[in-house]
C-alpha cells in the first residue's frame, strides 16, 4: 500500500514522473516533412500538414482507403504514383486540389515545416484546448463546424459502435482512463485499431501503460503526433484533480 500511495503522490507532485517529448508550436503540431526519396533526387522534402487536411477528410480516408501508413517515411510514395492518381495524386489532380504541374512542385517540395501558417491563423475562432494544435477537434466535428469526408470511393461499414470503456490501471491509485469509441469512430475505421493496435476484448492488450504510450504505442500512436498529446491528462483521466504540464 505504501508503494502504491507514494507513486500516487509522486505523479501529483512531480511533473517529472513521465517525460514527454517537447511540443512544437501549435501550428506545427502534426506537420510532417516527408523525405524518404526526395532529397536523393535533389528535391526538397515534402511538407504535409494534418490540420489542413483533417478539416476536409477523416483519418480513415488516408490511413485506410489510400493506404498511407501511420509512420513517417514508410509509405512508398513516388512521383509516378502521384501523377497516375495514387497517394497524394488521388486529390492533387488539378481538380480537387492543385495538381502535379511544374508550377506546383514547390507547393509540396519546399522543406518548410510551417508551410501554410497563414491559413492556420484563420482557425483562431475554432474551439480551444491547451495542447497540440490547441484546437478541440472533437468539438469541431461534433458541432458540425467541420464535416470531413469519410471516404473517397469505398464507404465505411457500420460505424455506429459507441461503447465507452473504462481502462483502469492495475496497482496504481490513478483515476481510470476512458476510451470513448464514439469520439474515435467519427475519424477512424475499426480496422485502424483492431486487431493490430488493440485487441477487440477489453483489458487483453498486453503492456498497456503510459510508458508504452509515451514510446508511440497504443494510445501514443496518435496521441503524441496528431490527436491531442498525452500531456492533456484530464481528457483521458477525467477525474484527475489537476493537469500536469
Ligand atoms: C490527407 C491524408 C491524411 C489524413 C486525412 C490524415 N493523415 Fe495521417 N498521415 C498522412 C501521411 C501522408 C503521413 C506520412 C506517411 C509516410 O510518410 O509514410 C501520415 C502520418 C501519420 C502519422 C505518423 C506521424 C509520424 O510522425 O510518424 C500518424 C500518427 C497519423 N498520420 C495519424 C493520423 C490521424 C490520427 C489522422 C486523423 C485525425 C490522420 N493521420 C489523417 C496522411 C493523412
Ligand atoms: C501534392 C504534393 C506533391 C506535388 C505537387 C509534387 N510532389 Fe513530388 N513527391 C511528393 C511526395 C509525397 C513524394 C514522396 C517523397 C519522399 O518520400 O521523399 C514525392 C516524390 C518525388 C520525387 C522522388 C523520386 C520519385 O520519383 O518518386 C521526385 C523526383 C518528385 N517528387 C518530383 C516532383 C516534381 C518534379 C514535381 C512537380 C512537377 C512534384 N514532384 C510535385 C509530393 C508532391
Ligand atoms: C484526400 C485528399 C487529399 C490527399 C490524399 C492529399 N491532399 Fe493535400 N490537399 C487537399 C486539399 C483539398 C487541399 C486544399 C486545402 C485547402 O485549401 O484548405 C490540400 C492542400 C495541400 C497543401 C497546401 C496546404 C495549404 O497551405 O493549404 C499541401 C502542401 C498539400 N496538400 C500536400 C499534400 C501531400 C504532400 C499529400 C500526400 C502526402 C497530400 N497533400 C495528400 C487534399 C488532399
Ligand atoms: C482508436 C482506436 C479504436 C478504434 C477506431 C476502434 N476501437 Fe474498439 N477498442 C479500442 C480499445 C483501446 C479497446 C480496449 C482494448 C483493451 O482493453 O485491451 C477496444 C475494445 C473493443 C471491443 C471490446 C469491448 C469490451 O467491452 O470488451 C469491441 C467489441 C470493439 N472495440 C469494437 C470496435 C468496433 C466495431 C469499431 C469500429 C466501429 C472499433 N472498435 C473501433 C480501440 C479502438
Ligand atoms: C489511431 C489513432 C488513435 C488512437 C490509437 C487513439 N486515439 Fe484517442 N483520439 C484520436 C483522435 C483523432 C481523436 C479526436 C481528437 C483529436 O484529434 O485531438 C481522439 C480523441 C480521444 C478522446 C476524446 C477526448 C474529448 O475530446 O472528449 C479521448 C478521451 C481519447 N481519444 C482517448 C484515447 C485513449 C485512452 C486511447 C488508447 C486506449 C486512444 N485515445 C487511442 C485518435 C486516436
Ligand atoms: C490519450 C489518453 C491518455 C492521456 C492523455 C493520459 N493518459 Fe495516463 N493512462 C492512459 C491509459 C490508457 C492508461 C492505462 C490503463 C490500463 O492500464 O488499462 C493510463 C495509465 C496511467 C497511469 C498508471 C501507470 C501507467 O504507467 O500505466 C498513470 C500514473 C497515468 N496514466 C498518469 C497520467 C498523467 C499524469 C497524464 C498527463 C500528464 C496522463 N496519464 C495522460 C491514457 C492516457
Amino acid at each position: 500500500m505504501f508503494i502504491v500511495m507514494s507513486i500516487f503522490f509522486s505523479y501529483q507532485d512531480t511533473p517529472a514522473f513521465f517525460s514527454f517529448p517537447p511540443l512544437p508550436p501549435s501550428e506545427q503540431y502534426g506537420n510532417l516533412l516527408i523525405s524518404r526519396t526526395s532529397e536523393k533526387h535533389n528535391m526538397k522534402p515534402v511538407a504535409f500538414s494534418h490540420w489542413s487536411h483533417r478539416m476536409h477528410y477523416t483519418c480513415r480516408v488516408c490511413h485506410l482507403e489510400l493506404e498511407f501508413n501511420m509512420q513517417l517515411n514508410t509509405t512508398e510514395i513516388t512521383e509516378e504514383d502521384n501523377k497516375s492518381g495514387k497517394f497524394c495524386g488521388v486529390c492533387h489532380d488539378g481538380e480537387i486540389a492543385f495538381g502535379h504541374t511544374k508550377e506546383n512542385c514547390d507547393k509540396c517540395h519546399n522543406g518548410d515545416i510551417s508551410y501554410g501558417y497563414e491559413k492556420f491563423v484563420k482557425l483562431k475562432d475554432f474551439p480551444k484546448t491547451r495542447f497540440g494544435n490547441r484546437i478541440d477537434w472533437t468539438a469541431a466535428i461534433q458541432t458540425g463546424l467541420i464535416k470531413p469526408k469519410t471516404f473517397i470511393s469505398t464507404p465505411p461499414a457500420d460505424m455506429s459502435f459507441d461503447k465507452e470503456l473504462e481502462l483502469k490501471a492495475e496497482n496504481f491509485l490513478i483515476p481510470p482512463a476512458v476510451f470513448p469509441h464514439s469520439a474515435h469512430v467519427k475519424w477512424l475505421d475499426c480496422a485502424n485499431c483492431h486487431p493490430d493496435v488493440f485487441n477487440i476484448k477489453k483489458k487483453t492488450t498486453k503492456h498497456f501503460s503510459m510508458s508504452f504510450c509515451l514510446r508511440g504505442e497504443f494510445c501514443g500512436l496518435c496521441h503524441l503526433k496528431t490527436a491531442f498529446p498525452l500531456n492533456d491528462c484530464k481528457r483521458c483521466h477525467p477525474d484527475m484533480s489537476e493537469d500536469i504540464k
